[in-house]
């Protein structure tokens, strides 16, 4: 693995202790997990214990210490989003991609994860793919825009 952005990262923010969740968000950005290798990295040019680092790598769900997907998908099961039809959207989602929650499909294209909110509840059910919210969603629209994203990255115009 080419640690290069790490160090470059750590420059960027100046060593600072205090902007350390914002070098693991920058590493998460990059390489789309913390590799072990670039946490143990951090803590050394930081001058701080693996394990600190770790605690921090693990206190926020925003982060992962396993390979994300090029692309994330996350599907809001909260109140208002689960009452229009939530469970239904992750039923298709998990059949299509043929991955559970909090997993990777096997050619790394897509993560998929479930939250409580995304904060558009009047717009639920609620999906979002690499940050880009889509309301009123419904399995089948659903389906339609990872297929959409597919074609996107293999080249194929829709
Ligand atoms: S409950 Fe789904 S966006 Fe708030």
């Amino acid at each position: 693995m080419d640690l290069k952005w790490v160090d470059l990262i750590v420059d960027r923010h100046q060593e600072k202790r205090t902007a350390l969740v914002s070098i693991l968000h920058d590493i998460q950005d990059r390489y789309k997990y913390l590799p072990e290798e670039a946490l143990r990295m951090v803590a050394s040019r930081l001058h701080m214990d693996i394990n600190e680092i770790y605690g921090v790598a693990t206190f926020y769900k925003s982060f992962s210490l396993i390979p994300k997907g090029k692309h994330s998908i996350t599907l809001c099961l909260g109140t208002a989003c689960h009452v229009r039809g939530g469970p239904k959207i992750l039923r298709e989602l998990k059949n299509f991609l043929h991955i559970e929650p909090g997993q990777t499909t096997p050619d790394r294209q897509f993560s998929l994860n479930v939250v409580n909110c995304l904060g558009v509840c009047a717009i639920g059910p609620v999906m979002s793919i690499d940050g880009k919210f889509y309301g009123e969603m419904n399995p089948m629209r659903a389906k339609r825009l990872i297929e959409k994203n597919n074609r996107k990255r293999s080249g194929v115009k829709s």
